[in-house]
């Protein structure tokens, strides 16, 4: 798997991926990922096929002892082969080597898909958030010691 912290360069590629995972009024702008590519307490991984495409990005942060997953998305052609698990994985590696405890994420609780790929790395429920993503659609949110 061909991991590495994302550079300014993948901007478009990432703005991309955004795009294909995400209905227009839930994708993040460009000035969004700039931040997180330029927050210093932020860790985004993305994940090149063979040709050198981004075919997956992640982004995380660090709170003390505390790390969130704030964003997966995996290209559609290339989902249900691992990637966004690895790209998770390695983030929560990255986590627990500079001092986290637990990592934290919030989810569609009916995003299957993700929901299965954090299931795999050991997430469990941890309780809703009321009308997080609008009015009636709640966020399941879920941790996993490290
Ligand atoms: C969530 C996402 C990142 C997962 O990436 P991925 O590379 O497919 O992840 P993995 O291959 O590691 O695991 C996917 C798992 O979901 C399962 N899955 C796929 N579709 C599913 C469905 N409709 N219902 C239940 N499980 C499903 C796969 O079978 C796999 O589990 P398995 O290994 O037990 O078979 C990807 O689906 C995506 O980009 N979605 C759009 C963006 C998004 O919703 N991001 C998460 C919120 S920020």
């Amino acid at each position: 798997m061909i991991i590495s912290a994302a550079r300014v360069d993948d901007l478009d590629a990432v703005l991309a991926l955004e795009e294909s995972g995400f209905a227009v009024g839930e994708r993040w702008s460009r000035e969004s990922w700039t931040a997180e590519l330029e927050h210093p307490d932020r860790l985004v991984l993305v994940r090149h096929d063979a040709r050198g495409q981004v075919i997956g990005v992640a982004t995380f942060s660090l709170v003390e002892d505390m790390s969130d997953l704030l964003r997966v998305v995996v290209a559609p052609d290339s989902r249900g082969r691992g990637i966004g698990g690895s790209l998770v994985r390695a983030g929560m590696d990255w986590a627990k080597a500079v001092g986290a405890r637990r990592m934290l994420l919030e989810v569609r609780p009916d995003n299957a898909p993700a929901v299965r790929t954090y299931q795999k790395l050991g997430f469990t429920a941890l309780n809703r958030r009321r009308d997080y993503y609008g009015t009636g659609v709640d966020a399941l949110v879920m941790a996993v010691r490290l």
